[in-house]
């Protein structure tokens, strides 16, 4: 038996992802977020979600591009810092010991640490109610060159972290089937 608990988020886990941003004053900062996925396949895209409070929410929307940075489990305590200081007192980058690379397309700070960087130009702005949705158009996919050969990227070396809506960041690692594979087997029988 399920229990309907109204109208809550329900998707588990979500993605955490440390936005980069230029403010006004031309600081690099950074921002933690899990209300954020990728939205479009050609050309890509993803969105991320973004409260008008936040100091990164003023720099999108006055520079209409950001970075979506992709961290691995062990820059946990570093994530979890961008998403609970604020630009417009600290200095994220210095702090929690991250280097700021300036990216080849887009005016964006990009996290040298982080396995997955990229840079976004900003397409769409989506007034929801608590948030906005930024979408952003990815312009330059920066990834770990240990983890990648010619293109293909080896996902699991990237060893992201998922953010269960209950407050725990949780690793993302068994592997259980292919995708567009693991379904076969029900087509064959049907
Ligand atoms: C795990 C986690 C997820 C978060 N997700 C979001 C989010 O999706 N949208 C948002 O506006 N803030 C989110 N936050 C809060 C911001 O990261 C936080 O307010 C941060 O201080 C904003 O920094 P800024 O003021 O420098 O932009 C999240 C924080 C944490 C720790």
């Amino acid at each position: 038996m399920k229990k309907n608990l109204g109208p809550k988020l329900g998707i588990y886990p979500t993605p955490v992802v440390v936005v980069g941003t230029f403010d006004g004053a031309g600081k690099p900062n950074l921002a933690t977020l899990a209300w954020t996925g990728i939205c479009c396949s050609e050309p890509p895209m993803v969105q991320i979600s973004v409260r008008k409070s936040r100091h990164t929410h003023a720099a999108i929307a006055a520079q209409k591009v950001f970075s979506v940075n992709i961290p691995s489990t062990k820059y946990v305590a570093e994530t979890d810092y961008c998403g609970i200081a604020s630009g417009r007192d600290a200095d994220k980058f210095r702090v929690a010991n991250l280097t700021p690379v300036r990216g080849e397309v887009l005016d964006v700070p990009l996290v040298l640490e982080f396995p997955v960087s990229m840079e976004c130009r900003l397409v769409h702005t989506l007034e929801l109610g608590s948030h906005d949705m930024f979408v952003g158009e990815i312009v330059a996919t920066w990834v770990e060159g240990g983890i990648v050969s010619e293109t293909k990227v080896d996902a699991q070396k990237i060893d992201p972290l998922a953010f269960m809506l209950n407050g725990e960041y949780r690793g993302v690692s068994d592997l259980l089937a292919l995708a567009f594979n693991a379904g076969k087997k029900l087509i064959e029988k049907s």
